[in-house]
């Protein structure tokens, strides 16, 4: 099945500031450039947050993270859990459809989807109220058949109890989540034939209990149900920063990785490292330096480019852009945001300093592009960086200036 973004997305994304502070604690759980591994979360908690997840609420985890955009939307289109369209403004059922749910029914519960939501799946309702579909197993199959609504899980359904759920929750009802027939758990059906207890004095199990304690059951995090808490900090001694009172609350952007190892290239973390700690004399104390005025061209390109190869010859570079005004980079195929920041902090500004490169530079230049080697020659950027010198365009380069393109 084809993944893809919906074609109508919102301008913009922000976390809550309670969800804000939330994602950033999440981030400090990972050592130091690691912060790509938090993405799963906070992809998660934006989705939470509006119902489906957007290109811009993608961007902006991404950009939390210091990743390339592109790696965000791979992540939120190879798993099924991230809705890349809208869904009902109420609840989007989930119907497990997998062996033991579809042995007790579940193309029944199915059915009802179909009759009082929409004829499709991932269609709105016409009240845009509720949406729905099918989907493997949710490791629930002792009650099945089962369905996921919102975080919550309804268990032991039936068509009829699925009918009446959804017209509770369209008169603006929350049904009790966990089993609808009855069980406890997933003891007997006819009751407990050992251990049998009076459940401790509970009315429901601990999952659905919690679920009624914090009042959550269909409704959206946003980010006040639960005091947020981040213990790994406290055993840190604090020392990964007062997560409540962190930068956004004060208003700043986020940049949580800022300045940390690693992050030069955005892409992939670990190789980044590994090759560092495999060539000790090419890292950080034998960086060349930033340009010092590249910041008034691109405000947050990295740090320059390690030498981790000296293989080739390396061309001539710039201090800064000529005149202060360096070419948009991006215009060349391949050649993201990223990889942008990256040129410039080496001191390649211009279309023409990338259309001079002799085959000799080249190799120099794909050598040093830390997590993207060999970009140079497989985009044939002197080729397109040529014609762009000269005045001319190329199919990729017109999209950029129309904005309709998406690339590292
Ligand atoms: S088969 Fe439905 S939850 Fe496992």
């Amino acid at each position: 099945m084809l993944r893809r973004l919906h074609p109508e997305q919102p301008a913009s994304f922000a976390f809550t500031p309670a969800n804000q502070a939330w994602a950033e604690a999440q981030i400090t759980k990972y050592p130091a450039g690691r912060q790509a591994s938090a993405i799963i979360p906070l992809l998660w908690r934006a989705q939470e947050q509006e119902g489906w997840l957007t290109r811009a609420a993608i961007e902006h985890v991404a950009a939390m993270l210091d990743m390339a955009y592109m790696r965000a939307l791979e992540v939120a289109t190879f798993y099924f859990m991230f809705q890349l369209q809208p869904v009902g403004s109420v609840a989007h059922f989930q119907i497990c459809g997998t062996t033991s749910c579809m042995i007790c029914g579940a193309e029944d519960l199915v059915a009802v989807c179909k009759e009082k939501i929409a004829a499709k799946p991932h269609q709105l309702s016409e009240d845009g109220k509720f949406s729905w579909e099918e989907v493997e197993c949710l490791g629930a199959c002792a009650n099945a058949p089962m369905a996921q609504i919102g975080k919550d899980y309804y268990e032991d359904l039936t068509a009829t109890r699925l009918a009446e759920m959804i017209d509770e929750m369209a008169a603006g009802k929350v049904p009790t989540p966990g089993p609808q027939n009855g069980r406890f758990t997933s003891e007997p059906k006819a009751g407990l034939t050992s251990l049998t207890g009076d459940n401790a004095g509970y009315k429901y199990n601990a999952s659905a209990t919690l679920a009624t304690d914090i009042g959550d059951s269909i409704k959206r995090i946003d980010g006040t149900e639960v005091p947020l808490s981040a213990p790994w900090n406290d055993q840190r001694g604090g020392e990964a920063g007062p997560v409540v009172k962190s930068d956004s609350a004060a208003g700043k952007k986020p940049a949580v990785s800022k300045g940390k190892p690693a992050d030069d290239t955005g892409v992939d973390k670990r190789e980044a490292t590994a090759k560092s700690k495999a060539k000790p004399k090419t890292t950080t104390e034998k960086a060349a330096k930033p340009a010092a005025k590249a910041k008034t061209v691109a405000e947050t390109a990295p740090k320059a480019a390690e030498a981790v190869s000296d293989e080739g010859t390396k061309p001539q570079t710039l201090t800064a852009a000529r005149d202060g005004k360096a070419d948009d980079l991006k215009q060349i195929k391949g050649v993201g945001p990223k990889l942008e920041s990256l040129l410039n902090s080496m001191g390649f500004y211009h279309f023409d300093q990338v259309a001079a490169w002799t085959d000799e530079e080249i190799r120099w230049v794909d050598q040093n592009l830390e997590g993207f080697k060999g970009r140079v020659t497989r985009d044939e950027w002197v080729k397109q960086a040529k014609l762009l010198a000269s005045g001319g365009e190329t199919e990729f380069s017109s999209r950029v200036k129309k904005g309709n393109v998406y690339d590292t």
